[in-house]
Formats: C-alpha cells, sequence, structure tokens
C-alpha cells in the first residue's frame, strides 16, 4: 500500500504528483488552433510515484513526461513516467528507496546504486535532435523514449562514446544543426570537472573535451555563440566529504568566488581563458552572440541560488532573478564579465526564437509573477508561483507582460510558424494550472502580441505538476 506524501511544498498544490498515466484524445479547445502549427510539444517535470524517505528536494522526482501532438488543429495529450532503473527497483518494492541525487540519503543497500546509477530520474528536460528524444536530468546519461508512444528505451550513450551526464541544457545551433553539451563533475563523482562534447547533424558524437573548473561546482546551464563557448562557474559546490558528515552534497559557498571559462567553438581546454565575475548565481541564459571579439550573454541572475542550502545544511533566503546582460571583451587582455540589469521584472525560464539562438537577437520571452496568485492554499507565501509570460523587446527595453491570475504557467516554448524566417514570426506554447480549478490547459499565443493574450487554450481534465522544461518536435518534413 503506498504511503501519503509528507508535508513538503513541492508535493502539495500545483506541484503535487499526478498517480495516472493516460491519453486523452481531441482536447477541447477555446478559440481556434492555428493550421500552421503541427508537431508534438513535451513537457518534462517531477512526479514521485512513491512518498519519499526523508526531505523532499524538487530536483529529485521520478520524471512524468506530458506531450501535446497537435495535427490538422487538433490536439491530443498523453502522459508516462520515465521508467528508469530507479523507477523499476522501487515499482518492485513499492516504496522509495532511492534518492538520485544523495547516495547517503537511500535504504541502505541502494547506497551503491545511487553512486553508480546511469539513468538518474531523467525529470529535468527534453531535447529533440539527430530523430531521438531524449530525457535530460544533468547527473545522468540522457534517457531516451519514443516520440509518440513515450514508451522508454533506456540511457542513450551515443553508440558507447558518452559515459557522463548530458546538462539539461544542451543548445541546438539552428544553422549548423549541431548538438553541443556538457556534463559537470565529469570525471567522476564530485570532482572539478567538466566534459565538453559535440554532436553531429545526424547524431554522430564528435569531439569531447575535459576541462578542469577552480572546484567541483553543479553548473546547470552554459552558453554558446556563433564563436564562442562558455562556463560560467558559480560557487553552488558539491562536496563529497561534506555528504558523508550528513550534510548538503549541493551548497552556497559564497568565499571561493565565481569566474568564467571561454573557449573558441573550434578550440580544446588547452584554449580556455578564465575570466573573473562578480559573485552572483544564474540557472538559466535566455542567449548570448558575439561581434569582433565583444560576447553579450543574457541571462536572468539571482543573489544566490534559490533552493540549496548553506554548507552547514541551513536554508538560504531566497532571492528573487531579473534579467541581466553581461558584456565580456575577449579583446582586452584584462577582459572580465560586466552584468548590468536590464529589466525590472522577476523573470525565469528566458526562451528565444530557437532559430536565432547563439545569434544576435531581439526578442525574449521568460515567466515572471506578478504577485496575484492566490488558490486553495492562500496567497504565495513566496512569491514564487509565477503566473504571467513576458515578452521583452531588447531593442525597445521593454517589456509586454499577459497574467494568468489566479494560475502559474511553464516555461514557454518558442515554436517558429511553419514556413517563415522573421524573428518572433512564431507562437509561444505554454502548460497553465488554473489554481482552482486544479486543472491545465495548453496556451497557445503570437509570439510577438503575448499581451493580448492567447489565441487558443486546449483543456485538460486533470493537472500537469509544476515541472522544468520542455521541447517542441516538428511533424516531419515541415
Ligand atoms: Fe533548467
Amino acid at each position: 500500500m503506498a504511503r501519503m506524501m509528507p508535508g513538503n511544498k513541492f508535493l502539495e498544490g500545483p506541484f503535487a504528483p499526478i498517480q495516472m498515466e493516460c491519453d486523452a484524445l481531441d482536447l477541447v479547445v477555446e478559440g481556434e488552433i492555428p493550421s500552421d502549427l503541427s508537431g508534438t510539444f513535451y513537457r518534462n517535470g517531477p512526479n514521485p510515484r512513491f512518498a519519499p524517505r526523508g526531505d523532499y528536494n524538487w530536483f529529485e522526482g521520478d520524471g512524468m513526461l506530458h506531450a501535446f501532438h497537435i495535427e490538422n488543429q487538433k490536439v491530443n495529450y498523453r502522459n508516462r513516467w520515465a521508467r528508469t532503473a530507479k523507477f523499476y527497483i522501487e515499482e518492485k518494492l513499492g516504496r522509495n528507496a532511492i534518492n538520485p541525487m544523495n547516495p547517503f540519503d537511500c535504504e541502505p543497500e541502494f547506497s551503491d546504486f545511487a553512486l553508480t546509477d546511469k539513468q538518474g530520474a531523467a525529470n529535468t528536460a527534453a531535447v529533440w535532435h539527430a530523430d531521438r528524444l531524449l530525457l535530460l536530468e544533468e547527473g545522468h546519461l540522457p534517457f531516451e523514449v519514443d516520440p509518440v508512444t513515450l514508451e522508454s528505451k533506456g540511457s542513450w550513450t551515443y553508440g558507447g562514446k558518452l559515459g557522463t551526464a548530458m546538462t539539461a541544457h544542451p543548445k541546438v545551433d539552428p544553422v549548423t544543426g549541431e548538438l553541443i553539451f556538457f556534463a559537470y563533475m565529469a570525471t567522476g563523482p564530485f570532482v572539478n570537472t567538466i566534459a565538453l562534447y559535440k554532436v553531429s547533424p545526424q547524431g554522430l558524437l564528435t569531439e569531447q573535451h575535459i576541462i578542469e573548473t577552480p572546484y567541483p561546482a553543479m553548473v546547470h546551464d552554459f552558453v554558446v555563440t556563433e564563436n564562442y563557448i562558455l562556463f560560467p562557474i558559480m560557487p553552488l559546490t558539491g562536496d563529497l566529504e561534506r555528504a558523508m558528515l550528513g550534510k548538503p552534497p549541493f551548497a552556497w559557498e559564497p568565499d571561493r568566488g565565481a569566474s568564467i571559462a571561454v573557449l573558441p567553438r573550434n578550440g580544446t581546454a588547452a584554449d580556455v581563458r578564465w575570466l573573473e565575475m562578480d559573485l552572483c548565481f544564474v540557472f538559466h541564459y535566455m542567449n548570448g552572440y558575439d561581434a569582433d571579439g565583444r560576447i553579450t550573454v543574457d541571462g536572468c541572475q539571482f543573489e544566490r541560488p534559490p533552493l540549496f542550502p548553506n554548507p552547514d545544511g541551513s536554508a538560504n533566503k531566497l532571492t528573487e532573478s531579473h534579467l541581466h546582460r553581461w558584456t565580456i571583451d575577449m579583446n582586452s587582455p584584462d577582459g572580465r564579465v560586466v552584468s548590468e540589469q536590464i529589466d525590472e521584472n522577476q523573470s525565469e525560464f528566458p526562451q528565444v526564437d530557437p532559430r536565432f539562438a547563439m545569434r544576435a537577437y531581439r526578442h525574449g520571452f521568460y515567466t515572471s509573477p506578478d504577485g496575484k496568485v492566490k488558490g486553495k492554499l492562500g496567497p504565495d507565501p513566496d512569491g514564487a508561483l509565477f503566473n504571467s509570460i513576458c515578452h521583452f523587446d531588447h531593442q525597445t527595453q521593454s517589456s509586454t507582460r499577459y497574467s494568468f491570475g489566479n494560475a502559474i504557467t511553464s516555461e514557454a516554448i518558442v515554436v517558429p510558424k511553419e514556413g517563415t524566417v522573421s524573428e518572433g514570426d512564431a507562437y509561444l506554447l505554454s502548460v497553465v494550472t488554473d489554481l482552482e480549478a486544479n486543472a491545465s490547459s495548453l496556451h497557445i499565443f503570437d509570439a510577438l502580441a503575448v499581451g493580448d493574450g492567447p489565441v487558443a487554450i486546449a483543456h485538460l481534465s486533470h493537472r500537469v505538476p509544476a515541472g522544468f522544461h520542455g521541447a517542441w518536435k516538428p511533424l516531419p518534413g515541415r
């Protein structure tokens, strides 16, 4: 008999896991699904199958993939758990036994499993590249699922060439078709190395480089421009000894400082140049580009990371993230990162038109709170429930907001309109959860007219738990 979920804000309200897998055909639609939008929108997120053994961290729940298939102006929905090695073990036991983020927080006979497992929770993101759909969770190998049935296929290793994790934020170059990704702590648990990989448009892993970092850091995202690859290293550190003492395996250590590794796109580890930067924390970058040796990076910058403790286990005060622009002059011998806040709104989950990734661009999109979320749980105590999508115009330095009111939104994915080439000639897709109805819906916006509200809403009769990232797979031939 499965136990009740314990009290924990990431197991309640919009975060609470659902206990079913289903297919829902021809969803009821308000408005009209655009006729030039055909493909599948995937959302990934943690959805623990069983109540956790101890404290629950949002990042540890079993991955569940939600797919909205759009074709001929109809929407079909399907959701499935990622059937990882951990999932199978626990399904057989009928209880949670493994914390994929902390081998010392497992039932003792599974500590070794947690140290050597290659599949993890597959719960953070998804990427469609070279005809494969991969679920990503930065501590483990990518996990392949069938793009239509969502059936689990297991770890994908690029024919045995990949032995490490893949970041949840690999980058697809829209011009070359290449996939560039990395793994942190690449040469062993809590080791100060990053592995950089390149995959050809055909799906062949062609390059691997190992870069030493100043300390073992959790690196969630990175930046690729037309001519450079950048790894910002901020002191969210991993420490095996600390974990063995029962303290947090990952913690914020500001005294260790921040710096950034910059290497040419065609370079190797020997070409890395380390530049200084002021202490800050960024989970997600909006985009980056370069011209004449000057690199521009936009990201949602925090003072310190949310959701991660201090080394002694005490909680960190929550801070807000705002869009910042970093400039780096590679022509200067003492170049460093210069960071400037460019927007007033609290922001996270930044996105761009994928055709303009790595290149000069004008339009960015992000999620944001406007403080109006209440729902059955009462007012949102941390202001952490994001109920708006914003369009930020870098040219006018202004933002346009659409608020869902008492509903929360997922990261909004930008999907180019078929047959178009202009930046922003696209739709924005997001899963929105109404906190009163306790149900979710797919919202589709005209990307450059977010303020006008959605052009179509496809309704589910159940809730998609708050998750992390998504992906888009166009219909073949589109
Ligand atoms: Fe992320």
